[in-house]
């Protein structure tokens, strides 16, 4: 259907005098942008004290799985009780820690993290936590390529996010990636608890390994240092990769090893995160994991207004040696838009540099960050403000397929994609990485 011409001019003018990029479908078809959608809020439910709520499950080191849940009764059991067939639980676990925080007039009540494992690759498990309550059902990533990745950033917990949530409940996927901003509580602790109770389908089923955002933060002057409830709640496999922090680690999955940065904890050359990078990176095997990933919130390569230039203190103390170590792709949120990159370095093109992704278009209740700068930088391939949601499917060694879903009218509607090679399968991977690599060995 044609839109009238007056509407099509108007809106080329709107779009022309804003800086908005206008987007088309398929056939021409003028795309109207949807608008925010309101904080869903879910019916309270009475459930006994004990009851496992907010499940969700992360890698926990090799063949091992992090089972988290939460529970309002101290005395309830930390055990996970597990088999491959419904209701045979012929394995149980009680490995692992739990912890609990106040924040204000806020308790969290009991937060359970056990370990389970070692479980065979690519194969379902049926659980049930603390001894009581649903059976829960996980699927276990494959061993070796090929792997697929679900990403989306800056979910929050609106109409959007719920959209996004049912489309990548769609895919098939292994694992979701998740570039920072959770639940966007912003100090209002019951919103992890509903963030908690609103991912808990998806979570308990497929590890969800996040990095946090400027929404985790949640601190007070002289009060409170900040991510408390990001690192009570979402606890990450950081001991494994040497790290000291849950806010930077890295963990490999079926010869992809992924990088997970903390863009609100220090990053300058003299920080703990930096050490830790140069050294994470110098122990890259290529050979075992050919494809290596990097995640963060604030993006190093964005057009659009929103958070202009805010990574980029960042991405000069890293950039270098991520550049060093042959980074495939960069993947980002904060920007509440989608912008996928040419390989690049320095802030120019180079064919030996990482793909940058932006997307943390996951369906907040910010809204969509609607303006970018014009012209399009020569390094920009593909950018657009909608909701969506990533999927990453590395088939080899050498080759990977990128779609971005745009949220149409709650479809999903796969609105980019592109293959990309591997730089380990590149020449400059052979004749520049060696010496490169050297950068990352000195001291
Ligand atoms: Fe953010």
């Amino acid at each position: 259907m044609e839109l009238p011409v007056v509407a099509l001019m108007a809106a080329a003018f709107l779009a022309i005098s804003s800086g908005i990029e206008a987007a088309s479908r398929p056939g021409g078809e003028l795309y109207i942008r949807p608008s925010p959608r309101k904080t869903l809020w879910l019916p309270w439910r009475p459930r006994h004290s004990s009851y496992p709520q907010q499940v969700h499950i992360s890698l926990a080191g090799e063949n091992h799985i992090r089972i988290s849940w939460i529970t309002h009764d101290d005395s309830s059991p930390s055990v996970v009780d597990y088999g491959t067939a419904p209701g045979e639980y012929t394995s149980s676990s009680s490995i692992g820690e739990t912890t609990s925080y106040f924040y204000l007039l806020y308790d969290s009540g009991k937060i359970h993290h056990v370990v389970i494992g070692p479980l065979e690759p690519d194969t379902v498990y049926y659980y049930r936590c603390g001894g009581q309550g649903r059976e829960f059902h996980l699927k276990t990533p494959p061993a070796k390529f090929p792997i697929t990745f679900a990403v989306a950033g800056d979910l929050g917990q609106t109409g959007w996010t719920a959209t996004t949530l049912d489309h990548i409940g769609q895919c098939e996927y292994d694992i979701h990636l998740l570039p920072g901003d959770l639940a966007y509580a912003d100090y209002m602790q019951h919103l992890w608890d509903s963030f908690g109770e609103l991912v808990e389908p998806y979570a308990s089923s497929r590890p969800w390994m996040v990095t946090e955002g400027n929404h985790e933060k949640e601190s007070i002057l002289l009060f409170k240092a900040g991510f408390q409830a990001y690192n009570a709640r979402w606890r990450m496999p950081y001991e494994q990769s040497g790290s000291p922090s849950n806010l930077f680690y890295s963990f490999e999955v079926a010869g992809v090893h992924i990088i997970m940065l903390g863009s609100y904890t220090d990053y300058d050359v003299y920080s703990d995160q930096h050490a830790w990078l140069k050294a994470d990176l110098a122990k890259v095997d290529r050979a075992k994991t050919p494809w290596l990933l990097v995640l963060l919130h604030a993006p190093w390569y964005n057009s659009n207004y929103a958070h202009q230039g805010e990574g980029d203190r960042m991405m000069a103390a890293m950039e270098p040696l991520l550049y060093a170590a042959g980074v495939d792709l960069v993947l980002a949120g904060h920007v509440h838009a989608y912008e996928r990159s040419e390989r690049v370095y320095n802030a120019g093109l180079n064919s030996c540099g990482a793909v940058h992704i932006t997307i943390g278009d996951g369906g907040n209740r910010e809204g969509l960050a609607q303006r970018f700068h014009q012209p399009k930088p020569e390094w920009s391939v593909f950018r657009e403000a909608s909701f969506g949601h990533g999927e990453l499917k590395i088939v080899n060694e050498t080759h990977a397929h990128w779609s971005w879903h745009r949220n149409d009218d709650d479809e999903a509607v796969k609105s980019d994609e592109v293959w990309i090679n591997s730089l380990v399968s590149s020449a400059c991977f052979a004749k520049r990485m060696p010496e490169l690599r050297n950068i990352l060995m000195t001291p």
